[in-house]
C-alpha cells in the first residue's frame, strides 16, 4: 500500500536523531492550508536531541531533503517544515501502485487472516422476505466484502428467525385453514395470509392463542408432525430468499438460524444458573440487570419456552467456540439495541472476555412513502418485487436512450439492481430513510448507475485506444506524468491515492457509506477530467498519461463498486 507520509518519513529518517522511521512519519501533518504545502513535519520534538533550536533543524532539514524528486519545493517556516509534492511524481506513485495492484487496489493485510463473524440480512422465515429487510442484507453484505478486503477470514451467517412462538400460529392456521396446493404454488404470499387470518381470528377468539402455544411446545419438543410442517415452511422460505439473494449476488457460509441452537439452549441455562445468575420471576427466569441500568433479560417463558435473547447468547458461544472470532459483528435494525445491550451484558456476566468483541452494527428505519408497514395487515412491499422493478425501468431507460441494445438484460440487471443497493449504502447507516421510487431510479445525481456509467465511459477510452491503452500500462514506469498535471488531473490522482485509507476507515466505523461517498467524488472528478482534456490526442506521450490516468479511475471505481457489493458493467 502506498503512504506518503510513510515515504516521506523514509527520506528524513537518515536526517533525524532520536526517532524512527515510524515514528516520524506519525508527526507529518497534513496542513489545512494548502500554501503551507501537502504535508508538513513540526520539529519541536528534536530540539532536545539535536540540541539545536526547532527553527534551525527544520532549515537544515529543508535543505538537506529539497533536492528528491518527490518534491517540488521545501520551505521551512518557523519550526515547520513544508513539504510541495511534486505533481508529476506523486501522480506516477499512485498510478503503478494501481496498476500492479489491480484488483487488489485498495486491499491490505491488517487482518493478518484473523476470524471475523458476520451477521446479515436474518429474515423470518414463513413471513415476506420485504423492503425492510435490504438494510442489513446489502449494509451487512458490504461490510463482509471490506472486511474480507482488509485481509480478515470472514465467516458470513445468515441467523434465519426460523424459530418461536409465530410457528405455533402459522401451525394452527395452517391446519385450520389451509391448502397445500396454495402453500406450494405460493409460499410466502400463502402463509403470510394464514398469519394475517390467525391475528384477525385471534381477537375474536383468544383461545387460539393458547393453541398456538400449545402447538410451538409440541414443535420445541420435536413432535414428528410439526416438526415436519415446520421444515416444509422453512424449505419453501428458504427457495423464496435464495433467489432474492442471487439477484443481490450475496452469498453465506452459515444458514444457522435460532433453530439451530435448541438443542444447545439446556447447556446455557444450566451455566447460567451454575454461575448464580437466573433468577425466578412468576415461574419465568431472568437475569437481573438492574445494575447496568437495563431492564432484566427473560431467559425462559413460565411455560418453560426458550426466548429469542437465549437464543442469542447459545449463537454467542457457539460462534465463539466453533470459529474463535476476533469479532462477532451484528447488523440488525436499531430498535434492537436493547436486546443486543442486554444478552451482551449477559455473556459478560457469564464471564467471558470475548463478549465486547460482540458488536452489534445498528441501522435505521426505512419506511414507504405511502405510510409504515405492517405484516400482520399484509401492508408489505416485497423486496422481489423491488428488485424486479428497478430491472423493468432500467430496461425501459436504456431502449429509450437506444444504446448497446445487444445485451440488454444483462446489462439492466448489473444497473437496475445497483441502483437499489446503491441508494441503500448512500447514508450514514444510523439514518432512517424514505424508500422512494423516484430517487433509486433518478439515473442523474449521485447514485449507482451515475458511478456505473462512469466506469463504463472510462472503459470504453481504453477499448477506444486499442493497443495504446496497453502499452502505456506497461510502460508506467518511465511515463510523463507531467502532462497531466492540470488541477482535475491531480485531484483525481489524490482521490485515487486515498482509496486505500477510506478502505480502512469504512471497516474501523462499519460504514460502507464511507466508501459510496468516496467513489462517487472519484467518478465526479473523472468526469470532469473527462470533459476538462481530450484525452485520445495525437502526442504519444501525452495520450499514454491520460490512459494510465483513465485506467487508474475505472480500477479505483470497480474495486470501491465490488466493496459495496455491486457490478461495474464494461459497456452502457
Ligand atoms: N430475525 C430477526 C428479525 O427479523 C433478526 C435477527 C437478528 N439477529 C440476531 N442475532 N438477533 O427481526
Amino acid at each position: 500500500m502506498l503512504n506518503m507520509k510513510e515515504k516521506i518519513a523514509g527520506l528524513l529518517a537518515g536526517h533525524i536523531e532520536g526517532l524512527d522511521q515510524s515514528e516520524i512519519a506519525k508527526l507529518i501533518e497534513i496542513p489545512q492550508d494548502s500554501k503551507m504545502g501537502d504535508y508538513a513535519f513540526p520539529c519541536f520534538r528534536l530540539a532536545k536531541t539535536m540540541r539545536r533550536a526547532p527553527a534551525q533543524i527544520a532549515a537544515e532539514l529543508a535543505g538537506k531533503i529539497a533536492g528528491d524528486p518527490l518534491f517540488a519545493k521545501v520551505e521551512s517556516v518557523n519550526a515547520y517544515l513544508n513539504m510541495f509534492i511534486d505533481r508529476a511524481e506523486f501522480t506516477r506513485e499512485v498510478m503503478e501502485a494501481v496498476i500492479s495492484e489491480k484488483d487488489r487496489y485498495g486491499a491490505s493485510d491488517v487482518g493478518g487472516n484473523r476470524p471475523v463473524v458476520v451477521e446479515f440480512s436474518s429474515p423470518n422465515i414463513a413471513k415476506p422476505f420485504h423492503i425492510g429487510h435490504i438494510r442489513s442484507t446489502v449494509i451487512g453484505n458490504s461490510i463482509n466484502k471490506i472486511y474480507s478486503f482488509l485481509g480478515y477470514n470472514v465467516i458470513r451467517i445468515n441467523h434465519l428467525g426460523d424459530y418461536g412462538t409465530q410457528f405455533g400460529k402459522m401451525i394452527v392456521a395452517y391446519r385450520r385453514w389451509g391448502k397445500k396446493e396454495d402453500v406450494i404454488n405460493e409460499p410466502i404470499k400463502t402463509l403470510l395470509s394464514y398469519y394475517v387470518k390467525f391475528h384477525e381470528e385471534a381477537e375474536k377468539d383468544p383461545t387460539l392463542e393458547d393453541e398456538a402455544r400449545a402447538v410451538f411446545t409440541r414443535l420445541e419438543n420435536g413432535e414428528k408432525e410439526e416438526t415436519e410442517l415446520w421444515q416444509w415452511f422453512r424449505d419453501e422460505s428458504l427457495k423464496e430468499f435464495s433467489r432474492v439473494y442471487k439477484m443481490l449476488g450475496i452469498e453465506y457460509d452459515s444458514y444457522a438460524g435460532e433453530s439451530f441452537y435448541s438443542d444447545k439452549m439446556p447447556r446455557i441455562l444450566q451455566e447460567l444458573k451454575e454461575k448464580g445468575l437466573l433468577e425466578d420471576s412468576q415461574g419465568a427466569q431472568i437475569v437481573d440487570l438492574e445494575k447496568y441500568g437495563l431492564p432484566p433479560a427473560l431467559i425462559t417463558k413460565s411455560d418453560g419456552s426458550s426466548l429469542y435473547i437465549t437464543r442469542d447468547i447459545a449463537a454467542a458461544v457457539y460462534r465463539k467456540e466453533t470459529y474463535d472470532f476476533y469479532k462477532n459483528i451484528y447488523v440488525v435494525a436499531s430498535q434492537q439495541n436493547l436486546h443486543f445491550q442486554q444478552w451482551i451484558q449477559v455473556v459478560e456476566l457469564m464471564g467471558y472476555d470475548w463478549a465486547r468483541s460482540c458488536i452489534h452494527v445498528p441501522f435505521g428505519l426505512v419506511s414507504l412513502e405511502e405510510g409504515t408497514m405492517s405484516t400482520r395487515h399484509g401492508r408489505v412491499v416485497f423486496l422481489e418485487d423491488v428488485l424486479n422493478r428497478a430491472v423493468e425501468q432500467t430496461k425501459e431507460v436504456i431502449r429509450e436512450k437506444n444504446v448497446n441494445t445487444e445485451c440488454i438484460d444483462e446489462t439492466a440487471q448489473m444497473v437496475g439492481i445497483g441502483a437499489v443497493m446503491f441508494q441503500e449504502l448512500s447514508n450514514n447507516r444510523i439514518k432512517d430513510y424514505v424508500f422512494s421510487w423516484d430517487k433509486v431510479l433518478n439515473f442523474d445525481g449521485e447514485t449507482g448507475p451515475y458511478v456505473q456509467y462512469t466506469h463504463a465511459r472510462a472503459a470504453s477510452v481504453l477499448r477506444n485506444a486499442g493497443a495504446a491503452a496497453d502499452k502505456a500500462l506497461a510502460d508506467a514506469a518511465s511515463a510523463d506524468m507531467s502532462y497531466i498535471g492540470g488541477d482535475s488531473a491531480y485531484e483525481l490522482a489524490k482521490l485515487i491515492y486515498r482509496f486505500p485509507e477510506v478502505v480502512l476507515d469504512a471497516g474501523e466505523k462499519y460504514e460502507p457509506s464511507v466508501v459510496t461517498r468516496h467513489i462517487v467524488d472519484v467518478a465526479q472528478c473523472f468526469n470532469k477530467f473527462y470533459h476538462d482534456e481530450h484525452i485520445l490526442v495525437d502526442d504519444e506521450k501525452e495520450k499514454e498519461a491520460k490512459l494510465i490516468l483513465t485506467y487508474a479511475a475505472k480500477q479505483t471505481i470497480k474495486n470501491g463498486l465490488s466493496l459495496l457489493g455491486i457490478q461495474a458493467p464494461e459497456k452502457m
